[in-house]
């Protein structure tokens, strides 16, 4: 098979914390992200707050498996003096038709956008919605409808109304289940017949890795995480059902964040370190996708002593309505050993250790040309549900060339292996992979780094890490590359 199938679902994907921006228009609350500065590879970004009785201000980093400790009595908060990316970030909310009209262009057929759960419900626990922040998407969809394309729709990607994070410790309490599923149903029915596919809860798994970011925790003990994510999942189990009351059509999504781990070497007790740590990961599809708690979790529950805040019930619920399908994203892979002297990887989001047979970017992620087949593979195999991967793309600081143009090769060599590695899950594995959103598809802030330097899009927008720029589009080579294999099914590479 040289081509893709015929109804492959070719599209990008965005966020709207890292590229809506009108961080407070038209009545839109505080997000967990309007609280986090920028920061860069080398340098984390910082999450401020104020300590409401005296004033004083401060901050905690934000970096990976590091511990967040909010000093006693302090909030997160927007401070005087810092730059916060997410503010304007590269300003979908006033470029929407713009920014729609490229993606056209390209030929999307899907295009994955996060609703910003604080532009509908301000405060989350608010008694009504915000009618200006739900009719910003009415016109965001029937802008895609003009054209043909379909809206994937995420209902949380790593922004939580920051008043449920102060007032409830966001996920922690079991509160905030009946509020997410209040604003699921609000949006499920308001846009009835304009969106079909919807996930809940971006890369579930990062909750574990930072719980702030993903989650909205203000605490990152064991406990908190373990009830954060069993509300999650209690949360979307409810979501699923009411999503077919409300229309079968609709289809609800677990979105997890999947970067296989490697072992190093062939010594067993590598290979059981990416067993185990492969366990991590898929622990939170086996219950959202799968419908139950592995042995293994339950153990070590029982073991660190740690308590959920859950009822009987609640496992009735998870097995009745799992996820309809599973997407995920897949950027790269994680080596792991047991072995010391290793030499700790860059920036992989899941950490672990140089893999000698890979390259990496200017971020340190391993370029692995294999790794969504293999990624696939163990999903499918799994799970046996349709799959979607939704986020794959390479972070690389493009440069305007002297022609004005931006040449960007490398992201046209990397889309080029990750799509062919795609191919074969389809036509040699049997694999059932619904589709495929590129990451970033019109440049936008990074998560991890809140920088804008590092870029994923086929458009390029001019905003720099200072927030300077005429906010400016310009399709970048790759973006031609996109037009001709989606033009070409994929036969065209
Ligand atoms: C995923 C997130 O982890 O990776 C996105 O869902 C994020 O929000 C993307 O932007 C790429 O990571 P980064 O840190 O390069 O932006």
């Amino acid at each position: 098979m040289t081509e893709f199938p015929k109804d492959f679902l070719w599209g990008g994907a965005t966020a709207a914390n890292q590229y809506e921006g009108a961080y407070l228009e038209d009545g839109k609350g505080l997000s967990t992200s309007d609280v986090m500065t920028n920061g860069s590879h080398t340098t984390p970004r910082k999450i401020t707050w104020i300590k409401p009785a005296t004033g004083e201000t401060g901050y905690v980093e934000m970096a990976f498996g590091k511990s967040i400790n909010f000093p006693k009595d302090a909030i997160p908060a927007v401070v005087d003096g810092y730059y916060y990316p997410s503010h304007t970030a590269t300003d979908f909310y006033h470029h929407y038709q713009e920014d729609i009209k490229l993606m056209a262009e390209m030929g999307f057929k899907y295009f994955r956008l996060s609703i910003n759960w604080a532009r509908i419900f301000p405060n989350g626990d608010d008694a009504e919605p915000n009618e200006q922040g739900l009719e910003f998407y009415d016109k965001v969809f029937d802008e895609c409808r003009k054209y043909g394309i379909e809206p994937l729709v995420t209902l949380s990607h790593y922004e939580t109304p920051l008043n449920l994070s102060i007032k409830y410790n966001s996920w922690t309490n079991r509160k905030v289940i009946d509020f997410f599923v209040k604003y699921a149903k609000t949006v499920m029915k308001r846009y009835k017949g304009k969106v079909k596919y919807y996930l809940t809860f971006n890369e579930i798994n990062c909750m574990s890795m930072m719980p702030f970011v993903a989650a909205g925790l203000l605490t990152d003990d064991d406990e908190s995480k373990a009830k954060g994510a069993h509300n999650q999942f209690l949360a979307s189990a409810l979501t699923v059902k009411a999503a077919h009351e409300i229309d079968p059509e609709i289809k609800v999504g677990q979105m997890l964040a999947f970067q296989p781990f490697y072992a190093l070497t062939a010594d067993p007790k590598d290979q059981l370190a990416a067993l185990k740590a492969n366990d991590w990961t898929l622990f939170y599809s086996d219950v959202q996708t799968g419908g139950r708690y592995p042995d293994w979790i339950l153990k070590e529950y029982e073991e660190k002593g740690i308590k959920l805040d859950d009822q009987p019930e609640d496992y009735e619920l998870l097995a009745k309505y799992p996820a309809d399908f599973l997407s995920f994203s897949c950027y790269a892979s994680s080596t792991i050993t047991t072995h010391d002297g290793q030499e700790v990887s860059g920036g992989n989001l899941m950490g672990g250790v140089t893999n000698p047979y890979l390259k990496t970017n200017d971020w340190g992620w391993a370029i692995d040309p294999d790794v969504l087949r293999i990624a696939l593979n163990i999903l499918w195999d799994r799970y046996h549900k349709p799959l979607w991967i939704v986020e794959n793309g390479i972070g690389v600081k493009d440069q305007i060339a002297e022609d004005g143009h931006i040449h960007d090769k490398e992201r046209i060599s990397y889309l080029q292996q990750n799509l062919a590695s795609m191919r074969d899950a389809i036509s040699l594995d049997g694999i059932d992979l619904m589709g495929y959103t590129m990451w970033g598809c019109i440049d936008l802030v990074s998560a991890g780094t809140g920088e804008m330097r590092k870029r994923y899009g086929f458009v390029y927008v001019d905003r720099d890490d200072k927030g300077e720029g005429t906010l400016k589009r310009i399709p970048k080579d790759s973006f031609y590359w996109y037009k001709k294999v989606i033009a070409s099914r994929g036969a065209d590479l």
